[in-house]
């Protein structure tokens, strides 16, 4: 069985939606711990009320790609068995950069949830850039962790269409409905084994 590690930093509804989506069974990975940078993240009580165990590591003031503060993640991480050997950590709106350490720490074992289609618009905001651009379609995709910035090989993706009125909001909220659907599915089709990485390219089993 592979144990799931999720790092969050607010909100929390992909991992809501994800940590529902085990519970409603037939996935075979056991969430063992909730992890969040940020102590007034709402995600920890959701996290708590729906069983699982939480852990804050405060970040408040140390750069993003630090590994003396990311190996302190590794260590709670694997306190809780999640391994290289069978773990899995999910990136759900954990607003840090990864140092190069911790992702060769984890290789091929961290999942991260993007809003928008990428390679278009990387980074943050997305859905504003996605919106002042004018594309007509938008979407979300779950991605592996290399050391680029949302770079990493893509496992899933969904699209959402851009209408004419749409705003940063609407849009988001269009592509985070669709985040709660692929997320989960990406876990699933982790736990099951059938993702297979050939060089940037993932072949879905
Ligand atoms: C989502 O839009 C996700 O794509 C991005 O950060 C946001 C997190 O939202 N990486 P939530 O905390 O999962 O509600």
């Amino acid at each position: 069985m592979i144990n799931l590690g999720i790092l969050i930093s607010g909100r929390g509804s992909n991992m809501e939606a994800i940590l529902k989506s085990i519970k409603k069974g037939k996935v075979p990975i056991k969430p063992v711990v909730v992890l969040s940078n940020k102590p007034d993240a709402k995600g920890i009580k959701i996290a708590q009320k729906l069983g699982v165990k939480t852990e804050i590591i405060e970040s408040a003031g140390i750069k993003g790609g630090n590994w003396d503060y990311d190996r302190k993640i590794v260590s709670v991480l694997e306190k809780y068995g999640v391994t290289p050997r069978n773990g899995l950590v999910c990136l759900a709106g954990f607003m840090r950069i990864m140092s190069p350490e911790f992702i060769r720490h984890f290789k091929g074992r961290i999942m991260n949830i993007h809003p928008a289609i990428l390679p278009s618009f990387p980074g943050l905001h997305s859905q504003k850039q996605a919106v002042d651009y004018g594309v007509k379609y938008s979407g979300c995709t779950v991605h592996f962790v290399d050391e680029g910035v949302d770079t990493g090989p893509i496992i899933l993706q969904a699209v959402v269409q851009v209408k004419d009125n749409d705003t940063e909001k609407s849009l988001s909220e269009k592509i985070l409905a669709k985040e709660h659907e692929i997320y989960p599915k990406a876990v699933k089709l982790f736990a099951e084994g059938k993702i297979k990485v050939k060089g940037r390219k993932i072949v879905i089993s």
